[in-house]
């Protein structure tokens, strides 16, 4: 297992790329099942979880490569053995979004149930209800989901709301099943999330026909086949905003490019009153701080609320700003294992449920850290590009999950990390 060695304080510095959208890309490429030929995916990151991915899509019989010019290529014509086994759903939850594109072209589909996880309790209940509501006759055995639609799946008036709201993974789901299905199918409460947005483009390019796109109403007419197509999925808000908060903490200059401050909105406003400065330029943004960080409170939601997934990483921004900032976590309410990490790097930070005091310090101070799961990570390696002294962040491969070569990417502009092997 790889460790890094980071050597702070830092200040950032110049042009950073932002990366295709991991969440985007993981429901879009089990989206190429619906297609029965050859897909072709323009943007999407070398990551752990994709290559992860990947090897899912093989077992169920597609073929995907990846050629010289970095477009993924998935051919899905032979997908003959519709199964998400348990040894790759415990490696990434994400697998359960094949689940629905599985029911919608072979009728049939059985996929292992996700385990518990670093950032909480992660229920598939609402992507079953909704694919029930579809028509398919859903139970469990021996651990696995096993999805029928003999007769194939029929459109379906369906609230989707749960209690945290709306549900990424569960809307992609039923929006791709219902692609295929007969008939119209309304999804309430889907989830207005740039990345579903993008899977709804994409499905529509292959002959989806799906209304009401960004909006918590979606219409989707089922049409009997849909087609191959080449789609690039867009920039990822989440890297983007985790390299804006490491510009903000080193009081450094960030240029990104490829960055859609348009779905930022949330993001962008906190950092304003953080007083980090963020201006468009190009289709993409320039990040810079000079003075001193304000205090904030945070709460996240689903979009376009402040998103959870940056939570960890703007807690580690606040606490360099002068104060009391409050973080109240409202989608995974026990997202908090770098709490501790940052604790011993001398943050001063107090959960108490779901919220998290942050009582600002003068300065973060290295010490050895353990990551626990992607974003925490990632906070964590901000922390360290502030902190005095050499921090060791050990389980890298969690940050290899969302960050494309973090330290090949950060170092160029200022950074001092190392990749070592255990
Ligand atoms: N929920 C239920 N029942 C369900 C589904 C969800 O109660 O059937 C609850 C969850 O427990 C949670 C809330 O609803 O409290 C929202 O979860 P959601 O289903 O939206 O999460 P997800 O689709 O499993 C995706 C991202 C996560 C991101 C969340 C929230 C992907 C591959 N994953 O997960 O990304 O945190 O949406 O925005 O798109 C990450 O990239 O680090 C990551 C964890």
């Amino acid at each position: 297992m790889d460790v890094f060695s980071i050597e702070g304080p830092v200040r950032l510095s110049g042009e950073v790329e932002v990366k295709g959208a991991k969440n985007a890309s993981l429901p879009i490429m089990a989206g190429a099942i619906l297609a029965g030929g050859r897909s072709v995916l323009q943007g999407v990151p070398r990551l752990l979880d994709i290559s992860v991915f990947s090897e899912l899509l093989e077992q169920l019989g597609c073929k995907v490569e990846r050629s010289d010019d970095g477009r993924l290529h998935i051919d899905s014509e032979t997908v003959d053995n519709p199964v998400g086994e348990y040894e790759i759903v415990r490696r990434m939850r994400a697998s359960i979004c094949i689940l629905g594109p599985l029911l919608g072209r072979c009728g049939k589909a059985k996929v292992s149930m996700p385990g518990g996880c670093a950032i909480g309790d992660r229920p598939v209940d609402i992507h079953l209800r909704g694919l029930r509501e579809l028509g398919a006759r859903i139970r469990l055995e021996g651990g696995y989901i096993v999805a029928e639609a003999p007769n194939g799946l029929a459109g379906a008036e369906i609230f989707l709301g749960g209690p945290f709201g709306s549900t990424v993974l569960g809307t992609a789901n039923v929006l791709m099943a219902a692609t295929l299905a007969k008939g119209t199918t309304v999804i309430e409460s889907a989830a207005c999330e740039p990345e579903i947005g993008d899977l709804a483009n994409y499905l529509n390019k292959m002959g989806a026909k799906i209304t009401g796109i960004g909006s918590p109403r979606l219409v989707i007419e089922g049409v009997k086949r849909l087609e191959p197509v080449e789609y690039e999925v867009i920039a990822d808000r989440i890297e983007a905003g985790t390299f804006m908060s490491a510009a903000a903490m080193t009081a450094g200059e960030l240029k990104l490019k490829r960055c859609r401050l348009g779905d930022m909105m949330a993001v962008v406003d906190k950092l304003r009153s953080i007083g980090v400065q963020v201006e468009a330029s190009d289709g993409g943004c320039v990040v810079a701080r000079e003075g001193p960080l304000n205090t904030a409170d945070i709460t996240t939601q689903p979009y376009p609320g402040f998103p959870t997934d940056l939570q960890a990483q703007f807690m580690a921004l606040l606490s360099l700003a002068e104060g009391n900032s409050v973080v109240i976590e409202k989608v995974f309410p026990d997202r908090f294992m770098h709490v501790a990490e940052l604790n011993r790097m001398a943050a001063r930070l107090r959960k108490e449920g779901a919220v998290v005091i942050v009582a600002g310090v003068k300065r973060l101070i290295a010490a050895p850290v353990m990551a626990s799961d992607l974003r925490a990570s990632a906070a964590l390696v901000l922390a360290a590009l502030a902190a005095e002294g050499t921090t060791t962040v050990q389980r890298v491969y969690h940050i290899d999950r969302g960050y494309e070569r973090i330290e090949e990417r950060l170092n160029p502009v200022g950074a001092k990390i190392t990749r070592l092997k255990d």
